[in-house]
């Protein structure tokens, strides 16, 4: 089995169905050929049948976007389809991305079919999606609620249908990770024709839990990871891009597994993303947050300044981020208001670095944290002082 995860990213799709307000083209193609920057393998560009506007969006991201797949979403009839391939046969590559749901919830109370007409809809949808392309993926929505052994049989429906992706989601975010591999690892022990497709996931986070299941479900043999710029989506969103490109990363000597993620673009993807879509980022969110490479403690800090690697498991440069950011507050110790002297340009000989640090432990207790001006303010008080 390879080593590969693809990344299929939904920013697009099921992050811009969750915005306050719809993307314009333009900001959906810019957020595109950032993706595309980014190393993703495939481009959800949106669901082509619901809007004319999503329609023309798809089409232009598939004519200008030549570095990633771009897939558009359609629900398993016709028509969806037909407008799937008609936005994306601008390309000579693409994706359809077909789905309908599979737990009992769903299809008693929302589809109102019997489990046997809804493997008869997947298998006709992912049959008609084929007369478009040869790279059709089938999900199975609410697969984490979903009966294991209807699961097995709808995966395996799919692949002979012609499907050469399929998807498992957990729609809801509901599963937790020991169950959620399990669910994967069932699918590898008794679909037969399993080999023939990727398997990919795609998580919600409704239990915050979407990144954790989707890295356990790669451990058990899925290659495909759906996921957004900053975990956008549904409710809670979907499992985080740059968290599990890190984690893959990070970890690659445990997992053994890699993207083609060129993580230096993760940053700068994250700010377009959060500042277009008018969703900002919590400061403590991991990769990507204001304080994700900041560190506070005059502990912490002194052991940074020491060796990096004491506090930090990657590094600010490995996702964009020029440097880290020593905050300074009254936990920081003389260490890091020296260390920063220096970098402001000043020598040792040029200030009392006693009485600056006593000055410094005064303001920070007052105003939480002190910035560059309040030292070089501070220094220039205690000399005014000296000198009359
Ligand atoms: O969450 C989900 O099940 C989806 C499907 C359309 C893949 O977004
Ligand atoms: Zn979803």
């Amino acid at each position: 089995m390879t080593d590969r995860v693809l990344i299929f990213d939904t920013t697009l799709r099921d992050g811009e169905q969750a915005l306050p307000a719809s993307l314009t083209i333009k900001e959906k193609l810019q957020i595109a050929l950032a993706l595309e920057r980014l190393g993703v393998d495939v481009i959800e560009a949106g669901f082509p049948v619901s809007s004319p506007g999503d329609f023309q969006s798809v089409q232009e991201i598939a004519r200008q976007v030549k570095n990633s797949t771009v897939c558009g979403l359609s629900r398993a009839v016709k028509a969806d389809i037909d407008a799937c391939g008609e936005a994306l046969k601008v390309t000579d590559h693409f994706r359809i991305h077909t789905f309908i749901a599979t737990s009992e919830i769903h299809v008693g109370a929302k589809l109102r079919k019997s489990q046997d007409e809804v493997v008869e809809m997947a298998v006709a949808a992912v049959k008609h999606a084929r007369r478009y392309t040869d790279d059709v993926e089938f999900s199975c929505e609410d697969a984490g609620r979903t009966n294991i052994d209807y699961l097995c049989k709808m995966v395996e429906s799919a692949i002979n249908a012609g499907a050469t992706t399929v998807n498992i989601p957990d729609t809801v975010g509901y599963t937790i990770p020991t169950e959620f591999g399990g669910i994967i690892q069932t699918l590898f022990n008794r679909v037969p024709n399993i080999d023939k497709a990727v398997i990919s996931v795609h998580c919600h986070n409704d239990l915050g839990l979407a990144v954790a299941n989707s890295i356990s479900a790669v451990q058990q043999g899925a290659r495909q990871i759906e996921c957004t710029i900053n975990g956008l989506g549904e409710r809670a969103g979907n499992c985080s891009l740059e968290e599990v490109a890190m984690i893959l990363q990070t970890r690659e000597a445990m997992l053994g597994l890699k993207t083609g993620i060129r993580s230096q673009e993760i940053s700068r993807t994250s700010k377009l993303v959060s500042q277009l879509c008018n969703m900002p980022v919590q400061a403590n969110k991991a990769i990507v947050g204001a304080n994700a490479f900041s560190h506070s403690s005059g502990i912490h800090q002194d052991g940074i300044l020491k060796s990096q690697n004491t506090y930090e498991i990657m590094t600010p440069e490995s996702v964009g981020i020029n440097k880290n950011n020593l905050n300074m507050t009254s936990r920081s110790g003389r260490h890091v208001i020296k260390h920063r002297m220096m970098e402001l340009g000043y020598k040792e000989s040029d200030y009392d670095l006693d009485a600056l640090y006593s000055n410094f432990l005064t303001l920070a207790d007052k105003k939480g944290q002190v910035f560059d001006y309040d030292l070089e303010a501070l220094v220039f008080f205690d000399q005014q002082k000296h000198q009359q």
